[in-house]
């Protein structure tokens, strides 16, 4: 039988910093683990609490770390995320001075000020919003004459600054994350990907006419997995088919996410549309 679990004020503490008020308990709801491997999976009511969640993971990592490295997502998804926590870090007491953050990903071919590129979404809707240093801003440069090149250096500078503390990932339609679309090796570094033509239709949204891109440089299998801690958001009904297909399948090369089920330390922050059907036990 299906039932719900709601989690408790204490089950919440160091994981939401916010005020309480501001969550609805009632509308936090968890599912068991059934299907997701290791990861925890929370499914709210309200689609914008996914991302609200998720701020206050960021804050509690804010406050905690001295340095934390932070790996950002794009898309549709986090664009209230990106909202809601430029509006908000300054009232949790937090601040970017000390916060090196890098993309999952940017097309190959697109220059940084075409307001396609993730450079700009990025730009225009978190850097200059908040006060991180640009010097500690990353992001694979899509226009990079050697591109392989620019994937290693890439690699490297996450190393560098000690590895990701907390990575924030969105999932495409066909279970990819960054741009790892199916088939990408879970060995993978960053590198170059060609988009898969579900990619290109997704995401053609965004391009109002425009053509979209074939490939992007993207954080490889590897480098994701290899952040500390990961926060998955997935909202809204295209996103149910394939939660519906990484709960029911194993842990596969052919769908990207589902080595998220191997991770040790990941959340899924759904709404109820994205988790609709999924099974309780
Ligand atoms: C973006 C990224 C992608 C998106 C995914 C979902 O940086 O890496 O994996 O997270 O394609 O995109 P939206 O949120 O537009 O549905």
């Amino acid at each position: 039988m299906n039932r719900e679990i709601v989690l408790t004020g204490n089950e919440l503490k160091g994981v939401m910093p916010l005020r309480s008020e501001t969550l609805p308990l009632a509308h936090l709801k968890s599912l068991e683990r059934k299907g997701f491997g290791n990861a925890s999976v929370f499914v709210f009511l309200n689609s914008y609490k996914p991302a609200e969640i998720a701020a206050g993971y960021l804050f509690n990592l804010m406050k905690e770390k001295k340095n934390p490295v932070v790996g950002l997502a794009t898309g549709g998804t986090f664009e209230y995320f990106y909202d809601y926590v430029s509006q908000n870090y300054k009232n949790n007491d937090c601040t970017f001075k000390n916060v090196s953050t890098f993309n999952l990903d940017e097309y190959v071919g697109i220059a940084k000020d075409n307001p396609n590129s993730y450079h700009h979404y990025i730009d225009s809707r978190f850097y200059s919003r908040i006060d991180i240093k640009r010097e500690n801003a990353f992001m694979p440069d899509g226009m990079a004459k050697d591109l392989q090149a620019e994937a290693d250096i890439y690699d490297k500078r996450i190393a560098s600054k000690g590895g990701i503390d907390l990575q924030f990932l969105g999932i495409g339609t066909n279970g990819h994350i960054g741009f790892n679309e199916p088939g990408t090796s879970f060995d993978s570094a960053t590198h170059v990907a060609k988009l898969s033509e579900s990619t290109v239709k997704d995401n053609s949204r965004f391009f109002k006419g425009s053509k979209v891109p074939e490939s992007a440089l993207t954080m490889g299998m590897s480098t994701i997995f290899s952040a500390k801690k990961i926060v998955v958001i997935a909202t809204g009904k295209q996103k149910n088919g394939i939660l519906r297909k990484i709960q029911g399948c194993g842990v596969t090369e052919e769908v990207p996410a589902t080595i998220l089920k191997m991770h040790h330390d990941v959340t899924f922050l759904l709404d109820s549309e994205a988790a609709h059907g999924l099974s309780v036990e």
